[in-house]
C-alpha cells in the first residue's frame, strides 16, 4: 500500500506535462529570479543557458538563495505562475555555519570531538532554515591526502573511520530525526562523490583513478556513512572514477551508489558538470551530455541546460525512457513532500524569528568553543602561555585581519569577525600594552612595514607572528603547488629572530603546510586554520592558557612538498626503512629528506604533559565472538588540566593483501586533573578487522595483528593478538 504522501507526488507526475516535469530537474542559481523577490516579473541571464522563462518558472529548485523575506517572495511569485502550485527547493552551500561560522571542516575534524560537530551542525541548520534554506550542499566528506588540493579545507581528513564518524556527526546535526517535523533542521547533501580528493597531483577537477578496492577501502566509506545516517541528498564529483565522470558513470552511479547501496534519494549535479561531460571527452554535445547524466541517475543538473534543451527530444525519439523522467521527478517531489513545502511552501522562512535566532550569542559562544577545540599546538617550548602582564608585539597580516572565516563561508560577515587583536586585547591587564603591526602583507611587503615592526619587536618581551594564507588560497579552485608560507612571511620570521626574542607563530590556513623556514625557527607554533567568527578570541583563550590546546591533526604536515601524498595508513612496501635486513641505500626512500612527515596523523601538544603506561589486552585471542578490551593508564603529570585524544590503531600483519602499516580503530577523549589518573578501555572487535579483499569481498582472515595505543600515530605502544576463525 503506497503512502498518502508517495500517491499525492505520482498524482502530480500523473498531470505533468513532460516539459513541467524536466524544469522540475533543473536547478538555477539565485540570478534567474531577480526581480521575483519583488513579487515582480522573472528576468535573469536565460538567454546565457538558451532556455526560456517557462522553463525558470516551472523549474524544481534554486541554488545560492537565502534570507526569509527574499524566499518567500520568490515562492510567493514562483508559486503564481506554475500551473500546478509545485514549490521550489531552496539548496546553498552552509558547509561551516550559516551566519556564526565555524571553523571550517579541517579545523573541526582536527577538534575529535563529534558532540561539538554534530551542535555547529545543528546551529547552521537552524539560522539557514529561518531563513528560508531547505537544503544543504555539506557535509563534504572527501578523504584528503593532498595538501596541493584547495578543498582539504572542506575535509576533516586522511582516515576513513574518523571521515565516518564525523559525516554522521553532521547529518545527525543537519537533519535531526524528522525533517518534517522539526523545522529547524534542513536536508543534508553529502559530496563529493566520489573520490574527489584524490585528484592526481592535487590540482582540482584533475583525474581521478584507483583501484576499485582502493576505493572502497579508503574512498567510500564516509559516504555511505553519511547515507546510513539518512542523508537525503547526494552530489557528484567533477573528477572522473576508472576513466569515467562520476556525473557520467553508471557503474558508479546506478550499480553501486542505487542498486548495492540501495539509495534512493535525490543526486544532484555538481555545478555545470552535466555540460562538462563534453570537456571530459564523454559526450560529444549537450545531447549526449544530456543522455549520459539520466543512465546514471544524475536527477537534478546544477546551472547548465542540457536537460532542458535535449531531454524532451530524446525522450521522443524514444532514446530516453520517460520513465527515467519520472522516476527522477518522484524523488523531488518525495523530498518535497517530506520537508512540507506542499503543506507550508514558506516552511521556517520567517523574517522576525530570523532576527533573534540568526547570529545569537549562544551560536557564538559555541563557535568559539569550537574553534578553542579546533585549534592545534604543533610546537611549545617554554613560551606558551602568555602572560597578561607581558609586553606583546602582535605583528603580522593576520595581526588585525578579519579574513578568518574561511572558504565557504559566503552567507557570513567579515565585520562580524573577532580579530585576533581584538581577542589579545581582551586578555590583558590595564597596564600592559599591545604593541601591532603588519610587519608584511600575505605576500607582498614594503619596507616601512618592517620598520613600524621592528619597533614593536625591539620593545617587546614576546613577538606573536600572526602568518598564514588569505582565504583564497585554499578553497575550490585554490589548489597551490608550493604549500609553504609566502616568501615575505618567511622574510618577517627571520628579521623577528634576527632580535633574539620569544616568538609565537600563529597560522591562519586551509591546508597543511610546508613549515621550512618556520617550525625550527618558533619557539612556539599554534595552528589555528580558519577558526570562523570568534577565531580572535578563541585563539586569545589558548595563547594566554584560558583555554588548554586539544586539537590534533587529521592530515599530515609534510616534511615538504616532495614527499605527497604522505600519509599516516599507507602499506610498509618489500623495503621499508628500518628492516633488519634493510641495506642502506636499496630501501624505499628519499635521498634528501626523511620519509616521516615533519608533524604526523592524530599530533598535537598540550599545556598539561600525558604519561601512557600499563597498556595491555584482556586477552591475546580475539574470535568472531569474543572481543578483547584494550586497556592503558593515562596520568596528567603537568601542572594544568588538559583533555587527551587516546588513539588505539590496528594493523593487519599479513593480509590477502598487503594492509596498512596502522589503521585509526576507535579514540577516547580524556580530561584529567593535574596528577590524576585513569584507565582508559577499548572494545576491539573482529568487525573493526574486516577489509576488503582481491574479490572485493569484505571480511577479516584469522592470523596475527598489532594493537598500537598512544597520542599519535608515530608515537605508541605496540600489543600483539591473534584472530582466531
Ligand atoms: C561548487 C562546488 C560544490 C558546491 C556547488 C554549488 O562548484 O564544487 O561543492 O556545492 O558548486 O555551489
Amino acid at each position: 500500500m503506497e503512502s498518502n504522501a508517495n500517491t499525492l507526488m505520482h498524482d502530480y507526475i500523473e498531470k505533468m506535462t513532460l516539459d513541467e516535469k524536466i524544469a522540475q530537474l533543473i536547478q538555477l542559481a539565485v540570478p534567474f529570479f531577480e526581480g521575483a523577490e519583488g513579487g515582480g516579473l522573472i528576468t535573469g541571464p536565460m538567454a546565457s543557458l538558451g532556455i526560456t522563462e517557462q522553463t525558470v518558472r516551472n523549474s524544481g529548485s534554486v541554488l545560492g538563495m537565502a534570507g526569509a523575506q527574499e524566499v518567500i517572495n520568490v515562492q510567493r511569485t514562483h508559486l503564481e505562475n506554475n500551473r500546478l502550485g509545485i514549490p521550489l527547493l531552496m539548496m546553498a552551500d552552509i558547509v561551516h555555519g550559516f551566519k556564526t561560522i565555524f571553523p571550517v571542516p579541517l579545523a573541526i575534524g582536527c577538534s575529535w570531538n563529534l558532540e561539538l560537530a554534530e551542535r555547529s551542525a545543528e546551529i547552521a541548520a537552524k539560522e539557514a532554515s529561518v531563513s528560508g534554506v531547505h537544503v544543504t550542499f555539506a557535509p563534504m566528506v572527501d578523504l584528503v591526502r593532498d595538501p596541493r588540493w584547495g578543498r582539504v579545507m572542506e575535509s576533516t581528513g586522511e582516515d576513513p573511520y574518523l571521515n565516518s564518524e564525523f559525516a554522521r556527526a553532521f547529518i545527525r546535526g543537519f537533519q535531526g530525526t524528522d525533517l518534517t517535523s522539526d523545522k529547524d533542521r534542513v536536508a543534508a547533501c553529502v559530496k563529493h562523490f566520489a573520490a574527489y580528493g584524490a585528484a592526481e597531483g592535487g590540482r582540482d577537477y584533475n583525474t581521478v583513478d584507483m583501484s576499485e578496492r582502493q576505493l572502497r577501502e579508503f574512498y567510500l566509506p564516509a559516504y555511505k556513512a553519511a547515507l546510513d545516517e539518512g542523508c537525503e541528498m547526494v552530489m557528484t564529483s567533477f573528477n572522473t572514477v576508472d576513466g569515467m565522470p562520476a556525473t557520467g558513470n553508471v557503474p558508479l552511479m546506478r550499480k553501486l551508489l542505487r542498486e548495492e547501496w540501495g539509495f534512493d534519494g535525490i543526486l544532484i549535479s555538481d555545478w555545470g558538470a552535466v555540460k562538462e561531460l563534453i570537456a571530459h571527452g564523454y559526450a560529444a554535445d549537450e545531447s549526449e551530455a544530456a543522455y549520459r547524466a539520466i543512465q546514471a541517475g544524475v536527477d537534478i543538473e546544477m546551472m547548465t541546460s542540457c536537460y532542458a534543451k535535449h531531454l524532451s527530444e530524446l525522450v521522443e525519439k524514444k532514446e530516453v525512457d520517460e520513465s527515467l523522467i519520472d522516476e527522477a521527478v518522484l524523488r523531488i517531489l518525495t523530498l518535497k513532500q517530506k520537508l512540507g513545502l506542499f503543506e507550508n511552501p514558506y516552511r521556517a522562512a520567517d523574517p522576525e524569528r530570523e532576527q533573534e535566532v540568526v547570529f545569537c550569542e549562544a551560536h557564538r559562544e559555541v563557535s568559539r568553543e569550537l574553534a578553542v577545540k579546533s585549534c592545534v599546538l604543533l610546537k611549545n617550548e617554554g613560551v606558551l602561555p602568555l602572560q597578561p602582564q607581558q609586553k606583546i608585539a602582535l605583528i603580522g597580516p593576520f595581526a588585525q585581519s578579519s579574513d578568518l572565516l574561511g572558504p565557504w563561508s559566503w552567507t557570513g560577515s567579515k565585520d562580524d569577525v573577532v580579530k585576533l587583536t581584538d581577542g589579545i586585547k581582551r586578555k590583558l591587564s590595564q597596564s600592559a600594552e599591545l604593541l601591532v603591526a603588519d610587519g608584511c602583507g600575505i605576500e607582498e611587503a614594503t619596507e616601512e612595514q618592517w620598520k613600524e615592526a621592528e619597533a614593536a619587536a625591539q620593545a617587546a618581551d614576546v613577538i606573536v607572528l600572526a602568518l598564514g594564507e588569505h582565504s583564497d588560497m585554499s578553497g575550490e579552485a585554490g589548489s597551490r603547488a608550493n604549500i609553504q608560507l609566502p616568501e615575505v612571511q618567511l622574510e618577517l620570521i627571520r628579521k623577528a629572530k634576527l632580535l633574539q626574542k620569544p616568538i609565537v607563530v600563529v597560522l591562519f590556513n586551509g591546508r597543511p603546510l610546508d613549515l621550512h623556514g618556520v617550525y625550527h625557527e618558533a619557539d612556539a607554533i599554534l595552528e589555528a586554520w580558519f577558526p570562523g567568527t570568534e577565531g580572535g578570541n578563541a585563539v586569545a583563550d589558548l595563547l594566554f592558557g584560558d583555554a588548554n590546546p586539544s586539537g590534533r591533526l587529521t592530515m599530515s604536515f609534510p616534511f615538504s612538498v616532495g614527499q605527497v601524498p604522505v600519509y599516516y595508513n599507507a602499506f610498509n612496501t618489500g623495503r621499508p626503512q628500518g628492516a633488519e635486513d634493510a641495506q642502506v641505500r636499496y630501501v624505499s626512500q628519499y635521498l634528501d629528506i626523511p620519509n616521516e612527515p615533519l608533524l604526523p596523523f592524530g599530533f598535537g601538544l598540550s599545556y598539561s604533559k600525558f604519561d601512557y603506561s600499563d597498556a595491555k589486552l584482556s586477552s591475546d585471542l580475539i574470535t568472531v565472538d569474543q572481543p578483547i578490551k584494550v586497556t592503558v593508564k593515562l596520568t596528567n603529570t603537568g601542572t594544568v588540566a588538559g583533555e587527551e585524544t587516546v588513539q588505539l590503531y590496528v594493523r593487519d600483519i599479513s593480509g590477502e593483501v598487503v594492509r596498512p602499516v596502522k589503521e585509526l580503530k576507535d579514540f577516547k577523549k580524556v580530561t584529567l586533573q593535574p596528577g590524576e589518573s585513569s584507565e582508559v578501555e577499548f572494545v576491539l572487535s573482529e568487525e573493526q578487522l574486516r577489509y576488503y579483499h582481491a574479490d572485493l569481498k569484505h571480511h577479516s582472515d584469522a592470523g596475527a595483528f598489532s594493537a598500537f595505543v598512544g597520542p599519535n600515530s608515530q608515537q605508541t605502544t605496540q600489543l600483539s593478538f591473534k584472530l582466531v576463525k
